[in-house]
């Protein structure tokens, strides 16, 4: 079977960890080539460290690329320290990676990346989508270029920085905007699913472990730093290029709010065909890939 090129546009962040050791584990499937940072769980500095540290981590090779210091039309907020620690990794400690972000900034890496994989490119992205929307005003030859972007962000249901609008999606609408309305096909997986598969620590330890101590110890550290709130929405999301089947999708347009101060922010499921929007999940097999990811860092 021929590997899916997939690149990361993410915040590390605890749930993105977990994200990109699935992008890193399943080698047979995934051609990890490059993770791309923003800011939003922390400041795109913080982040940019946290990718490459969890990349060296992991053992897993790939480039990384540091995205945007702030969003479309607006500076960053402060960190979110209470869902991922000040560090963004629950204050857990990871050996600083020797390696250094790439000379690129994310957008051109973006496109360079989407050049090279002549349409089969994948953008998972878990972050704020800043840096995709600048690479799609730089380039609008990118929208050719890419095959499909599979995005953590929004919901069908419920917000959670505010009552209507989730996190990736309400902290730069604007970027979303030009995402949703660009051309390149989006599977959006949003809150309304990833609540559906929540893993906690009682879950992590009933999975047969064999792999290296310390990432068990580590993996287990941040499931336990968000006992509180144990949805780790960017690993499911993820996971759906591993199983495709275990997702259940809703085809249509994706409207993103941006006017309507009450609701800025909120992704509006519309009739079309452009996109494809969760609205179920079969969470036992979600599991068999979170399981089946520990097993592959031996
Ligand atoms: O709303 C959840 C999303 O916001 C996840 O990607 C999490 O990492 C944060 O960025
Ligand atoms: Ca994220």
């Amino acid at each position: 079977m021929k590997r899916i090129p997939i690149l990361i546009d993410t915040d590390p962040g605890v749930d993105d960890f977990f994200c990109i050791a699935v992008g890193g584990a399943f080698s047979e499937i995934f051609d990890l080539r490059a993770v791309t940072t923003i800011g939003g769980n922390n400041y795109t500095e913080v982040t940019t460290q946290n990718a490459l540290d969890i990349l060296s981590f992991l053992k897993v090779d790939a480039p990384v690329a540091a995205g945007a210091t702030r969003f479309l039309t607006r500076e960053f907020d402060e960190p979110a320290a209470k869902f991922h620690g000040s560090n963004g990794l629950g204050g857990l400690a990871i050996p600083h990676s020797p390696n250094k972000a790439s000379s690129l900034p994310a957008w051109e890496m973006m496109y360079k990346v989407a050049c090279e994989c002549e349409g089969e490119l994948v953008i998972v992205t878990v972050g704020p989508e800043t840096n995709l929307a600048l690479a799609i005003q730089k380039h609008p030859d990118m929208v050719g270029k890419v095959k499909k972007i599979l995005a953590m962000g929004g919901s069908t249901t419920f917000g959670n920085i505010t009552p209507y609008a989730e996190a990736n999606i309400g902290n730069d609408p604007f970027a979303a905007k030009i995402v949703f309305e660009s051309g390149i096909p989006v599977d959006m997986v949003g809150l309304n699913v990833t609540h559906m598969c929540p893993t906690d620590e009682a879950l992590f330890d009933s999975f047969k472990k064999d792999a290296r101590q310390d990432v068990i110890d580590f993996m287990r550290g941040l499931i336990r730093f968000r006992a509180f709130q144990p949805i780790l929405h960017d690993a499911i999301t993820i996971s759906s290029l591993v199983d495709p089947d275990f997702i259940q999708w809703n085809v249509c347009n994706v409207h993103v709010e941006t006017e309507d101060a009450e609701h800025f922010g909120q992704t509006v499921m519309q009739s079309g065909t452009m996109h494809r929007v969760a609205v179920g999940c079969e969470k036992e097999r979600y599991y068999k890939v979170f399981e089946n990811m520990i097993n592959r860092y031996r």
